[in-house]
């Protein structure tokens, strides 16, 4: 009998530090690391690359099915190809998020990228981030965690992160394409933004990296820790 190996999922609204928290806690663990945001966004920008229409459901299907994303590790960075080209900094632009979460509502996209996500469990374990992990990908995860944080510290946290990198965007704008978002992803039919009903959840709104990364730990036995 094959034993599945230990699955950690993270999931929560996009700006809630999932991204940050999921790397340093696998790193810390030991533990491999799926991005499943990134790859939604991947099709997304390989849609984009092929001229596909959002509302063209089939052909985003099929455009699912055919494209290749590989996460390439640099150091502490991740970098990522589609279709063998380096995409890692498109993937990453607000239009790229919001392409993502449209096509993520289509329930055929998402089934063509289920096996593909629970490929990555393999030993010593997996930390899973995403909207789903805990509910849908992973239902048997031993461990589930969901990030929340309010919209207006998510925004912040962003409108900051792009200033740092020299882009100047409105806060009022990234806070109503942040909200956008969560309406989006929460109100879909197939596997919508919740919480799993064993998650442990967690309000980032107030508490810095580390304190998260403790509380995520803590709830790990002391043999994976
Ligand atoms: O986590 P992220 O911002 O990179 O995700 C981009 C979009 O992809 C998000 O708005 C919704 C979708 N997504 C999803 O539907 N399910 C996941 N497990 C991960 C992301």
């Amino acid at each position: 009998m094959t034993t599945l190996a230990p699955v950690l999922t993270i999931d929560g609204p996009s700006g809630a530090g999932k991204g940050t928290i999921s790397r340093i806690v696998a790193r810390r663990l030991g533990w491999h690391y799926l991005d499943s945001g990134a790859l939604y966004r991947a099709v997304g920008v390989a849609a984009s690359w092929a001229d596909i229409d959002t509302s063209d459901a089939s052909a985003l299907v099929r455009c699912t099915f055919d494209t290749k994303v590989q996460f390439v590790e640099q150091g502490e960075a991740m970098r990522v190809l589609v279709n063998g080209t380096d995409a890692t900094d498109e993937l990453r632009l607000e239009t790229t998020g919001a392409l993502a979460s449209a096509i993520a509502a289509i329930p055929e996209v998402r089934g063509a990228l289920k096996e593909r996500q629970r490929a990555f469990r393999i030993a010593p374990g997996l930390v899973a981030d995403g909207r789903d992990m805990g509910t849908v990908i992973f239902p048997d995860a031993q461990f589930k965690v969901f990030l929340t944080a309010s919209a207006e510290e998510r925004a912040q946290r962003r409108h900051k992160q792009l200033k740092d990198k020299g882009v100047s965007v409105s806060f009022d704008d990234l806070l109503r394409e942040i909200m956008a978002r969560d309406a989006r992803d929460a109100q879909r039919i197939v596997a919508p933004l919740k919480p799993a009903d064993d998650a442990v959840i967690i309000d980032t709104t107030d508490i810095d990296i580390e304190k998260v990364v403790v509380r995520v730990m803590d709830l790990l036995p002391v043999s994976a820790a």
